[in-house]
């Protein structure tokens, strides 16, 4: 175990850093570190020079410990996983304060390695779904000196206080001890990204009202807080009460929030300036009521512009998207892949026809999907389905990857330039009852209309989730029994008549669009095949029942490549 004592180094440092006395940080000059690029409103992560997408999986949150580590590997090498989302505990890596135990962390990045797989470290800080429960012992033994929120009843809360100057000081401190041991045991990066704390906020109450809080609520409002909300032209002595009325405790508690963590963040990056994020627990997109409702103080959609002005180190702000209703996953997809903030999808529902979000995200620009708590270190089973077991549970997402996996950096790349387009079955993944195989629709599957259509500059792409009548006898169909909303298709464009096109459970077609709208076209040629090292392969060419009714995707990994002609 390898144990460094610092006190002595540190205290002047953290003095430095405080008062802005260090030089400013130099984020980004390095371009063999990860890191992300923005182009036109569109992102990528780069990874060894060019966009890499992060099919990965978050691990349970006791399973970042070496002894569990067996429970891990195999179930990413199952669902052909390339980022792995894993703690790093403060308890464990901060055991008294000043000396630091870097072992675990090395063993991470040791059978990473071996596993040839990249690394998405969480810390595991100040908060951790609002709770401060992966504080050091001598932390939670210490409350006068760290202590938690106390709310507007004076009862202690259990969630810390975010203006405590020393469990600020004390975080970043840790924080910055992590930056820079991987910054000298991680020069290949298998370290892509650092998750800063986790779900930060409170569940239990809307702000803090410790005397240093209370002081602080009474004060102005900091200008870039105001300009952050727009709120121009209101008298600088306002406090925020006076400013945000009834968003005044929320607001208020997300700024206390988002400038702490923005300070860790920032300590961090000074020192090894990987990409970093803050995940949120979300609160529901089209009713959310206030809190406590849900979890205050993390970045909501509501709250964006605060914690962009408070914490400009986090590169993203991500939601950990729980949502089962199709309506409200789409919709959070919408509010957090905005022109100033990456999509990225760092917790989420892996089980069943969930996975097929993975799709959505994409059509959405993601950087990376991660679903959460996919090891064999917990039984699947839950009382809605006790025929749960862990390889029905991973299945899905292993689906998905062995689909994208051989081609994640073109589809990286495509995403990059604003190239990718998806589809997904909208009915609700639960609710839906599972549909047979229509009886009233035409016999021509040419004339069902389509569930959805995909719009490209020349062509359109209609798509299908549905089974088809006439396909139940044809050798070339999709599945006509009874399906759960398990559809997905992925359509990038390769040229101007030429697509790269997958999915699952789906069947969709083309249609020239604009001046060429009524002429007649043809495939020129469906290719099936794989990208390897960078390059399509064809295996073979498909035609006939293969085409002729729709290009069809069922439960194995397909790949096309599509070129299409105007007669
Ligand atoms: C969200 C948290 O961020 C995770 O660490 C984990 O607690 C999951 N919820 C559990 O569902």
């Amino acid at each position: 175990m390898r144990i460094l004592k610092t006190r002595k180094f540190w205290l002047p440092m953290f003095i430095l850093m405080c008062f802005g006395l260090l030089n400013a940080p130099a984020w980004g000059d390095d371009d063999s570190i990860p890191h992300i690029v923005q182009k036109d409103g569109r992102y990528a992560l780069f990874v060894d020079g060019a966009p890499y997408l992060m099919l990965g999986a978050q691990v349970n949150n006791s399973s970042g410990w070496p002894a569990a580590l067996p429970k891990v590997w195999p179930a990413m090498e199952f669902m052909h996983v390339n980022t792995v989302e894993i703690p790093v505990y403060w308890e464990q890596f901060e055991p008294e304060y000043g000396k630091f135990d870097y072992s675990v962390v090395d063993t991470l990045l040791d059978q990473a390695r071996d596993e040839k797989v990249h690394l998405v470290l969480l810390w595991f800080g100040t908060w951790k779904n609002g709770s401060n429960h992966y504080m050091p012992r001598w932390m939670k033994l210490d409350p006068d000196r760290y202590p938690n929120m106390i709310g507007a009843d004076g009862k202690y809360i259990d969630s810390p206080s975010p203006v405590a100057k020393d469990t600020l000081a004390a975080d970043i401190q840790a924080f910055t001890m992590l930056m820079r041991h991987l910054k000298e045991a991680d020069p290949g990066h298998t370290v892509l990204m650092v998750q800063v704390e986790n779900e930060p906020g409170t569940w239990d109450g809307v702000r803090d009202y410790s005397p240093a809080a209370q002081a602080l609520f009474k004060s102005v409002v900091p200008g870039e807080v105001l300009a952050a909300m727009g709120k121009t032209g209101v008298q600088a002595s306002a406090n925020w009460r006076q400013v945000f009325g009834e968003d005044a405790d929320e607001y208020f508690h997300v700024w206390c929030v988002s400038k702490f963590i923005g300070q860790v963040a920032a300590a961090g990056k000074t020192i090894y300036p990987l990409p970093m994020y803050v995940n949120a627990s979300l609160r529901d997109p089209f009713k959310p009521g206030r809190p406590p409702k849900y979890e205050c103080g993390g970045p909501n959609d509501n709250v964006f512009p605060i914690w962009k002005a408070e914490a400009p180190a986090v590169d993203l702000l991500a939601p950990d998207i729980y949502q089962r209703e199709t309506a409200k996953y789409l919709k959070v997809l919408d509010y957090y892949q905005r022109p100033d903030n990456p999509l990225f999808v760092p917790e989420t529902i892996g089980q069943g026809a969930y996975s097929r979000f993975l799709f959505a995200a994409l059509g959405h620009g993601a950087i990376g999907f991660s679903p959460f708590g996919l090891d064999y270190t917990r039984s699947f089973e839950t009382p809605s389905d006790p025929s749960m077991t862990a390889e029905k549970a991973l299945t899905p997402t292993a689906l998905n990857y062995e689909l994208i996996g051989p081609m994640s950096r073109e589809i990286a790349r495509l995403n990059f330039e604003g190239k990718i387009q998806a589809a997904v079955d909208q009915r609700n993944s639960l609710e839906a009852k599972p549909e047979t195989a229509p009886t009233t629709e035409p016999e021509n599957p040419r004339l069902q209309p389509p569930d959805q259509v995909l719009h490209f500059e020349s062509w359109d792409a209609p798509v299908w989730f549905r089974p088809m009548r006439r396909l139940e006898t044809s050798p070339a169909t999709m599945p006509a029994v009874p399906q759960p909303p398990n559809g997905r298709v992925l359509v990038g464009q390769l040229g101007d008549n030429q697509f790269l096109v997958t999915g699952l459970y789906s069947r969709i077609g083309f249609l020239p669009t604009g001046a060429a709208a009524k002429k007649p076209w043809q495939y020129l040629s469906v290719e099936e095949g794989a990208y390897e090292n960078g390059v399509f392969k064809t295996s073979r060419i498909l035609n006939g029942d293969q085409t002729d009714w729709g290009l069809i995707f069922r439960e194995s990994p397909e790949v096309l490549r599509v070129t299409l002609y105007l007669r």
